[in-house]
């Protein structure tokens, strides 16, 4: 097999691999995609400033991200369904990520437990709540969390409503998949992901199935999700979460000035400038377009970290030279996982990291913390093209 030398070489194998499905659910955003879309090509209007004779020996990567030491600043995303993109993915990109060096958040819409991610991984991991609507529930996953020893809560705050992506609807997406002719018909051409998940047990959403009331088979989770979110949260709510935690808080899903303005009032630690990879509100901005106006709001007051559309080493760097003190990646972990498993993780982390590195040198920069806007050239309007 040719090396593996881009994100671009993982997602290909992980198309050939995965069944149709659950590939959709990743490479997909909401509506007509256009947030989608233009949270990756927002990044490629940005261009770099070659400098040279700058002693590029002796660079760093390492960094911090809300007080934890990182040997980058990127993170793995909370991804729903990871364990279905390969058998026992969560545990596979947490160790993948611990022996990197980055936190890996597990979403509460995993397919491995909190429980079963600790048990199989050496270093404290992230969680990631999404607001619910049961209070009993959500005291048991923070205590759950909590006694995993897990060493930030990532409260995701974009998703009270869910936005529509046509392919999910179209798949009839389930864990596992519900077996229809059309789903047979492609499962039968991904043998070794179907021998894989026939080799584990965990193929239903281990943080709800049996945990949440009412919720005591997969059958009842469909009507469980539905009703479970909370249309009418408000930052009184937030609040209420935060205190519930007595960690590092990160608000994720923050994409406007004003709400970054207001994530200050709740006692966050650090917030996710994100879209939710266009998967929520199509027609919003890129990530990498509101931060320049969410950093003038608010960040000399908290750590802002920025997720949606980073494929590359690049990406990071801009995200960095324009403020950011740490990003997620969501899509460029989930190739890897989904071609390869925690190799392929692995691979995604190699090569974002040689990517940021060789870029940092070339910019004549040696350490992550001292990238800003000098090492950018920003086409004109890139920030107040839209008002
Ligand atoms: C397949 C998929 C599932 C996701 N599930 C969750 C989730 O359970 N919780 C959450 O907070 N965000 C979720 N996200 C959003 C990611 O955490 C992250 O914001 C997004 O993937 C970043 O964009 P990128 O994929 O372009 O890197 C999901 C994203 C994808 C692609």
């Amino acid at each position: 097999m040719p090396p593996i030398t881009e994100i671009a070489d993982l997602k290909r194998l992980y198309k050939r691999r995965v069944p149709k499905m659950f590939y959709d659910y990743a490479e997909t955003g909401s509506w007509t995609q256009q947030t989608f879309h233009e949270n990756t090509s927002d990044f490629s209007l940005i261009r770099l400033r070659q400098r040279i004779a700058r002693d590029m020996a002796g660079r760093s990567t390492a960094a911090q991200m809300v007080g934890q030491d990182v040997s980058m600043p990127v993170a793995l995303a909370p991804v729903g369904l990871t364990g279905m993109q390969a058998a026992d993915g969560e545990i596979k990109a947490a160790r993948a990520a611990e022996r990197f060096g980055v936190p890996f958040t597990l979403s509460t819409m995993s397919i491995c437990s909190i429980e079963d991610v600790a048990a199989h991984t050496q270093k404290p991991f992230w969680f990631q709540v999404y607001t619910l609507k049961d209070d009993e529930f959500m005291k048991r996953l923070f205590a759950r969390a909590k006694d995993a020893k897990c060493s930030a809560l990532v409260i995701t705050v974009d998703l009270q409503i869910m936005g529509q992506r046509h392919k999910d609807i179209k798949n009839g997406l389930s864990a596992p998949p519900k077996l229809t002719a059309a789903s047979i018909a492609n499962l039968a051409t991904k043998v070794p992901w179907g021998l894989e998940m026939l080799g584990t047990k965990r193929r239903f959403f281990g943080n709800i199935v049996g945990h949440a009331a009412g919720v005591t088979d997969p059958g009842s989770l469909s009507s469980w999700t539905a009703e479970a979110f909370d249309p009418s949260l408000n930052w009184d709510r937030i609040k209420e979460f935060r205190s519930w935690w007595d960690g590092p808080v990160i608000l994720k899903g923050i994409l406007d000035e004003e709400d970054a303005k207001q994530a200050l009032n709740v006692g966050a630690d650090a917030i996710v400038v994100s879209n939710h990879g266009g998967r929520q509100l199509d027609g919003a901005l890129s990530s990498i377009r509101m931060l320049p106006r969410i950093m003038d709001a608010v960040g000399d007051k908290i750590e802002v970290h920025l997720d949606s559309g980073i494929r590359s080493g690049q990406d990071v760097l801009k995200a960095l030279a324009l403020g950011a003190k740490g990003t997620m990646i969501g899509r460029a972990f989930v190739y890897g996982l989904g071609a390869r498993g925690q190799q392929g993780v692995t691979e995604a982390l190699q090569v974002i990291h040689k990517e940021l590195d060789t870029s940092m040198a070339l910019c004549g920069e040696r350490n992550v913390a001292d990238l800003g806007r000098h090492n950018l050239l920003l086409p004109k309007g890139f920030e107040d093209e839209w008002v």
